[in-house]
């Protein structure tokens, strides 16, 4: 049994937060290298980073951010409604279990979801009772609708999961791509700040996330995630472990200026608390 106290060992404030989201792929080599160091058999096959937590993704974040988060995704939707135009094409890249698709799906628009993880998107498509969005198991470098969108989303930390130069070049030109020549992409880039552990306990989740630095010249970090939680009264645990990295700001928004996007709006302070920058950028 987890313990009963209620324990948040970090505040809720925009230190703590985005540890959490990042990851980069690593090849399955090194995954079980690090399984068998933490006393797990090893995998056959490669897993993205999520993929092993994805059933209680929405319920580590909700209880372990708690309001932060519930005040987050609705400024998020606030912000995309208001720069959207009724029943707009939307594509929301690193969509998850659907934070925002789904409310943005019932509200009428058409969404496409793409996400690295197949295992986020089944929980996705599983709260798409009324099957309103079309998903796509795909990492956003390596995308190709061929279609473009009234609205681009790449939110809550994608770019962070991303630690190889190139690798960010191609998903930022992904998402160029995939914008309408009228339309817009919604992006965050998580502070350096925000790259930290978090420590929080319930009397039904426990989860520890520990960031360590790998190399701080490039800002490469490694992440490890262990969630534990009551289910049917027994007690059920998953772990996941890659690599993150703190990309500057200018970094990224240099990116889409060469590939053809420009920033027409930094919309940060509607985020404040939330560990991260976030822009509005539309074609020159
Ligand atoms: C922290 S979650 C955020 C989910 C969602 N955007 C939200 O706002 O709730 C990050 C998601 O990005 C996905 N992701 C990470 N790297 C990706 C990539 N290269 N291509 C597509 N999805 C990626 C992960 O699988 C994960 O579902």
């Amino acid at each position: 049994m987890f313990r009963c106290e209620h324990i948040v060992a970090e505040k809720l404030d925009a230190k703590y937060s985005w540890s959490i989201h990042a990851y980069a792929i690593i090849d399955l080599e090194k995954q079980n290298q690090r399984r068998q160091n933490m006393g797990l058999h090893p995998r056959k096959h490669k897993t993205e980073p999520h993929d092993s937590w994805a059933e209680v993704y929405d319920e580590a974040y909700e209880q372990s951010f708690g309001p932060l988060y519930t005040m987050l995704t609705d400024v998020s939707l606030e912000v995309i409604q208001e720069k959207t135009e009724a029943g707009s094409d939307i594509l929301d890249i690193g969509a998850g279990t659907g934070r925002l698709s789904i409310p943005l799906a019932e509200l009428g628009h058409t969404l496409s979801a793409v996400d690295a993880s197949a295992k986020m998107l089944e929980v996705l498509k599983r709260k798409d009772t009324n099957r309103l969005i079309k998903t796509t198991h795909c990492r956003v470098q390596s995308l190709d609708l061929n279609q473009t969108f009234d609205t681009v989303l790449c939110v809550f930390s994608v770019f962070s999961y991303l630690t190889d130069p190139k690798e960010l070049k191609t998903a930022i030109h992904s998402i160029v791509r995939h914008t309408s020549e009228t339309g817009y992409a919604l992006i965050d880039i998580p502070s350096d700040s925000s790259f930290s552990g978090l420590n929080y306990e319930s009397d039904t989740l426990s989860r520890q996330v520990t960031v360590t630095v790998l190399d701080p010249e490039i800002g490469l970090f490694d992440y490890v995630e262990n969630v534990r939680f009551l289910k049917d009264k027994k007690e059920c645990g998953y772990n996941d472990n890659f690599q993150i990295r703190y990309w500057e700001p200018k970094v990224i928004l240099d990116q889409f200026k060469t590939l053809g996007m420009i920033v027409r709006e930094d919309v940060s302070d509607r985020f404040l608390g939330s560990g991260a920058d976030y822009f509005i950028l539309a074609k020159k």
